[in-house]
């Protein structure tokens, strides 16, 4: 089959299409023909090596699973003895966290795996989409911020991969969304239902007068530091990069009764059930995908030039050769 590997830690230049073996299930698992995968900060993270947590866990001089990709949707093409919970010629869609690989022609996931059959109003694209970004904007904003309606929510970043749904899953929870963003997205950024946008090119939130439940960076630009005084007095603030001082402060302010500030692995926290959650959303209509570029498996390495420029909107899909409609 065909994968790209990610030969050294590096520039997107280290990044290489091979033939390698294709994979073969143990008795617990399904193989996916993957018909669409995602590119992401998470991806050229693990690329670059950096930041340097990525080295201790993950190889410290070359990735140890060299195929990157996370996200992917795809048919199931053959399966173990023992699985139970799927057929050959189902579609599902979901993440291959642990272990990355989605980048490549096939994949061998755990039956149990965060995995879900894929809504056949969704495409794969769709499907690949719907994973990136929204697992993550649902662990922060439904279970570490435990949002309610009428709660006012500012979603910083509202234009990338998780601000994106944070936005749309806000507004689902019934909160008063403010999302923020730059000029070119502001449109966008309303389209998903926002009540207000800031354009941070032109205006400072965290010099305005308004006060907001929760301030979730889905970019992590803003440090807690910075939004504190813009929290209500037991306000919480989300980020979803993990830096030194947010751990600290994590640690300081989960001791105290006021003003909250919260990092989380979201990637690592995804199940059956979260996945089935947003495939009801999305057929429900009350969440979409948001697609900025399409590249296929052979463009891996432009995906990751683009994304590394950090200004995509919603998420960047590779799409196999094998990929079909539904
Ligand atoms: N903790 C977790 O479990 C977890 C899970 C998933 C992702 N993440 C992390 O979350 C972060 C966001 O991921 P993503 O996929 O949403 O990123 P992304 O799509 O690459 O974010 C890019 C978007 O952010 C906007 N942006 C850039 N600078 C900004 C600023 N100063 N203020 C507001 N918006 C700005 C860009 O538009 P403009 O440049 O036009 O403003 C662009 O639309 C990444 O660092 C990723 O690694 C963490």
């Amino acid at each position: 089959m065909k994968a790209i590997i990610c030969t050294k830690y590096g520039s997107p230049d280290v990044l290489q299409l091979r033939e390698v073996e294709k994979p073969t299930p143990k008795d617990n698992e399904i193989r996916i023909r993957i018909c669409a995968a995602t590119v992401g900060p998470a991806d050229c993270a693990f690329r670059k090596g950096d930041p340097i947590i990525v080295r201790l866990f993950y190889g410290l001089s070359k990735p140890k699973n060299p195929i990157l990709g996370f996200e992917l949707a795809g048919e199931i093409e053959a399966v173990g003895k023992d699985v139970k919970l799927y057929r050959v010629g189902d579609q599902v869609f979901g993440l291959s966290a642990k272990i990355s690989g989605a980048h490549a022609d096939y994949k061998c996931l755990p039956e149990d795996a965060p995995l879900a059959i894929k809504s056949s109003s969704m495409s794969y694209e769709e499907a690949a989409a719907v994973c990136d970004g929204a697992t993550t904007a649902l662990t922060f904003l439904r279970d570490m911020a435990k949002i309610q309606s009428d709660q006012k929510v500012l979603i910083n970043g509202a234009s990338g991969s998780v601000g994106v749904h944070a936005i749309q899953l806000a507004k689902f929870y019934g909160a008063e969304v403010t999302g923020v963003c730059s000029t070119t997205n502001v449109s966008l950024v309303k389209s998903l239902g926002a009540d207000k946008v800031i354009d941070y090119t032109k205006e400072d939130f965290t010099k305005a007068s308004e006060s907001y439940d929760v301030i979730f960076d889905a970019v992590g630009k803003r440090s807690f530091a910075q939004c504190k005084g813009s929290l209500t007095q037991r306000g919480v603030y989300l980020s979803t990069v993990p830096t030194f001082s947010i751990v600290l402060q994590m640690l300081w302010t989960s001791m105290l009764g006021g003003k909250k500030a919260i990092f989380t692995t979201a990637g690592l926290m995804q199940s059956k059930e979260n996945l089935i959650f947003l495939k009801e959303l999305y057929e429900a209509g009350k969440i979409k995908a948001v697609i900025d570029q399409r590249y296929s498996l052979e463009q891996t390495a432009e995906a990751h030039r683009y994304v590394d420029k950090g200004h995509k909107k919603g998420s960047v899909v590779i799409t196999m050769g094998h990929n079909s409609k539904s």
